[in-house]
C-alpha cells in the first residue's frame, strides 16, 4: 500500500517536473541577480534624470512602467502561458521605455532587454513579447500625457479678477514671479486618476476638512508666525543643518549618478523602496509594490494640484511683502530658495512624500519600525544659498516618517510652505495612499482623456478666501 502510493506520487513528480521544465524556468538562472523590475526602473531615472528623453512629469511615466509590469505579471498568471515572470516583465517594460525614450533606445534600453532575455527559447522570447507589449500598449496608447495647454487660461482668468485680494495667490511684484513668469503643474488636473473617482469629488468626500486658514485670522497668525523667520533667506538664526535639509527639498544637484538616487520626490520613494525591501521578496511582491506605489504618487499629484488651484492660497512671499490686516508689509522678504510658481495650499511634496512613504510602510505593516537609505551622490549646484559645493552623502533615514518630517522641515526652512500646509499635505498624502491601496485591483483603471482638441476649460478662481473653486473642463 505505502509502496504503491510513493511510485504513483513519484511518477506524479516527474510528470510535473516535465511540464515545469517545458513551461518555465530555464531561462531563470540566465538572468541577472539583480532583477529585471529593478533594473528597468534604475534606467528609468537614469535617463529621466539625466533629460535623455521625454522631461514630462515624471509620475505618469513611472506609473505606466510599473502598471505594465504588473498588469504583466497578471497577464501570465491568467493566461499560463509557457514564458517566464522576467521575460513578460522585461518585454512590457522595454515597450514603455522605448515610447518616451525613444533616442536611448539603441544606447540603453536595448541591450537591457537583450541581457534580460538572454538563454530564453525562441517560443519563450515570442511569447513574452506579444504578451508585454500588448498590455504596454493598452495602457500607452489610452494614457498620452497631455500638454500644458491650461496654461493660458489661468493667466487670462488672473488678468480678469484684477489686483491682489489678501489671501489669494497672485503675482509677486518685482520678482521673476510676474505675468510672464511659467506657471507650473496645473496640467496635472487634467490628467485622470487610476483608481480614485473624480478629483473633485475626492477632494470634497474624503478632505472635505482640509482648507488653507483665513486671512486675517487667529490661525492665519500662526501661520505666518511660523514661517516669517525661518523661511526667510537672511534670517540670522539660520544653522548649516537647517540650510542643508531646506537645500535637500529646494536645490539644484550636480554630479549626481541618477542610478542611485533620484531627481525628483516620486523617485526617492521608489529608491527608498528597491533599497528597503528584503531580498527574499518575490519579484511578483516587488512589482506590486512598486506598481501601487507610482499610482499613489501620481494620484496624490493630481488632488494637490485640484486642490491648489481650487483654493488658491498665497505663497508666502507674496504674503509677507503685501501685509494684511494684523501684519506690515515686509517689502524685501525673500525665501531661502526658488518657490515653485503656483498656489502654495497645500504642499506638494509633503503630499508626494507622505504618500510614497504610506505604500512603503503598508508594505511592511503599520508598527514596523523599517530603516532606509537612499543614495545620495551629488553635490549641491553654485546657486543654491547655503550648501553651494557641499557633497550630499547617501541619506539614512531611522524609520519611514522619519522621511516625512524632514520633508517639511525642508519646506518650511525653504520659505516655501507655512507650517499648515505641510501638515494638510502629509494628510492629503496618507488618504489618497489609504485610498489606493484599499481599491486596488477592485477597479481597472480606464484613464481614457477626452480628445484635448476638442476640451473646453473654464478656469474660474476663487474671489472669496477659503472657497473652493475647482478648475472645470469638458468636451
Ligand atoms: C506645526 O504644526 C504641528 C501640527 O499642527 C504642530 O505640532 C507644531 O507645533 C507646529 N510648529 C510650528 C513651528 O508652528
Ligand atoms: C563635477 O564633476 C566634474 C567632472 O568630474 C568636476 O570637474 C566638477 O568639479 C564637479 N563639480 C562639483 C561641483 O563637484
Ligand atoms: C551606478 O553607477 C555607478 C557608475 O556607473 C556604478 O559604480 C554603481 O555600481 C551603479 N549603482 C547601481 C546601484 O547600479
Ligand atoms: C527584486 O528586487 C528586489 C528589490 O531589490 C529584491 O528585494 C527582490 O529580492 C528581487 N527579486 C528577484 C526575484 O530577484
Ligand atoms: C545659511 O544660508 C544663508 C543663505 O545663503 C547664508 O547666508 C548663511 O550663512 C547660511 N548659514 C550657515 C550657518 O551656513
Amino acid at each position: 500500500m505505502t509502496r504503491r502510493g510513493t511510485k504513483v506520487e513519484t511518477v506524479l513528480l516527474q510528470v510535473v517536473t516535465l511540464v515545469l521544465l517545458a513551461c518555465a524556468p530555464s531561462a531563470r538562472g540566465a538572468l541577472p541577480s539583480d532583477n529585471v523590475s529593478v533594473q528597468w526602473n534604475r534606467l528609468f531615472q537614469q535617463l529621466f534624470c539625466t533629460g535623455n528623453g521625454l522631461r514630462f512629469e515624471p509620475s505618469i511615466l513611472l506609473a505606466h512602467l510599473n502598471l505594465a509590469q504588473w498588469h504583466a505579471l497578471e497577464a501570465l498568471k491568467q493566461t499560463g502561458t509557457c514564458t517566464t515572470e522576467e521575460a513578460v516583465v522585461a518585454y512590457a517594460s522595454y515597450t514603455v521605455m522605448v515610447n518616451y525614450f525613444p533616442f536611448s533606445s539603441e544606447t540603453d534600453i536595448d541591450p537591457l532587454l537583450a541581457s534580460q532575455i538572454k538563454g530564453l527559447s525562441k517560443t519563450q522570447k515570442k511569447l513574452a513579447k506579444s504578451l508585454g507589449e500588448a498590455v504596454a500598449k493598452r495602457l500607452i496608447e489610452t494614457r498620452q500625457p497631455i500638454k500644458e495647454f491650461l496654461l493660458e487660461d489661468i493667466h487670462d482668468a488672473l488678468a480678469a479678477r484684477g489686483g491682489d485680494r489678501p489671501g489669494l495667490w497672485g503675482y509677486i511684484p518685482n520678482t521673476p514671479h510676474n505675468p510672464t513668469a511659467p506657471l507650473v503643474t496645473h496640467y496635472y488636473n487634467l490628467e485622470q486618476t487610476f483608481i480614485l473617482p473624480d478629483p473633485t469629488e475626492f477632494v470634497e468626500d474624503y478632505l472635505g476638512n482640509l482648507k488653507p486658514p483665513k486671512v486675517p485670522s487667529a490661525e492665519w497668525d500662526a501661520s505666518y508666525a511660523s514661517l516669517v523667520d525661518v523661511g526667510r533667506i537672511d534670517w540670522p538664526g539660520r544653522t548649516r543643518a537647517m540650510n542643508f535639509t531646506a537645500s535637500l527639498y529646494a536645490c539644484p544637484k550636480v554630479n549626481v549618478t541618477y542610478n542611485e538616487s533620484g531627481c525628483t520626490t516620486d523617485l526617492f520613494w521608489i529608491q527608498a523602496a528597491l533599497n528597503a525591501l528584503p531580498a527574499t521578496t518575490s519579484l511578483y511582491d516587488a512589482v506590486t509594490l512598486l506598481a501601487k506605489m507610482s499610482v499613489a504618487l501620481h494620484e496624490t499629484q493630481i488632488i494637490i494640484m485640484t486642490m491648489k488651484d481650487g483654493f488658491y492660497f498665497w505663497r508666502p512671499a507674496l504674503a509677507f511683502r503685501t501685509g494684511d490686516a494684523h501684519h506690515a508689509p515686509i517689502p524685501n522678504w525673500t525665501p531661502y530658495a526658488y518657490t515653485f510658481f503656483d498656489p502654495e495650499f497645500p504642499s506638494g511634496v509633503v503630499g508626494v512624500t507622505s504618500a510614497g512613504a504610506t505604500v512603503l510602510q503598508s508594505f511592511f505593516g503599520e508598527d514596523k519600525m523599517v530603516a532606509f537609505t537612499v543614495g545620495g551622490n551629488g553635490v549641491f549646484g553654485p546657486t543654491c544659498p547655503g550648501s553651494a559645493g557641499q557633497v550630499i552623502p547617501p541619506r539614512h533615514y531611522g524609520s519611514i516618517p522619519a522621511a516625512i518630517d524632514e520633508a517639511i522641515l525642508g519646506r518650511i526652512y525653504s520659505g516655501a510652505h507655512y507650517n499648515s500646509s505641510t501638515r494638510d499635505g502629509e494628510i492629503v498624502g496618507k488618504t489618497v495612499a489609504k485610498y489606493v491601496l484599499q481599491h486596488w485591483g477592485k477597479r481597472t483603471p480606464s484613464g481614457v482623456l477626452p480628445d484635448t482638441e476638442y476640451l473646453d476649460v473654464f478656469v474660474k478662481l476663487p474671489t472669496k478666501q477659503q472657497e473652493f473653486v475647482p478648475v472645470h473642463y469638458e468636451v
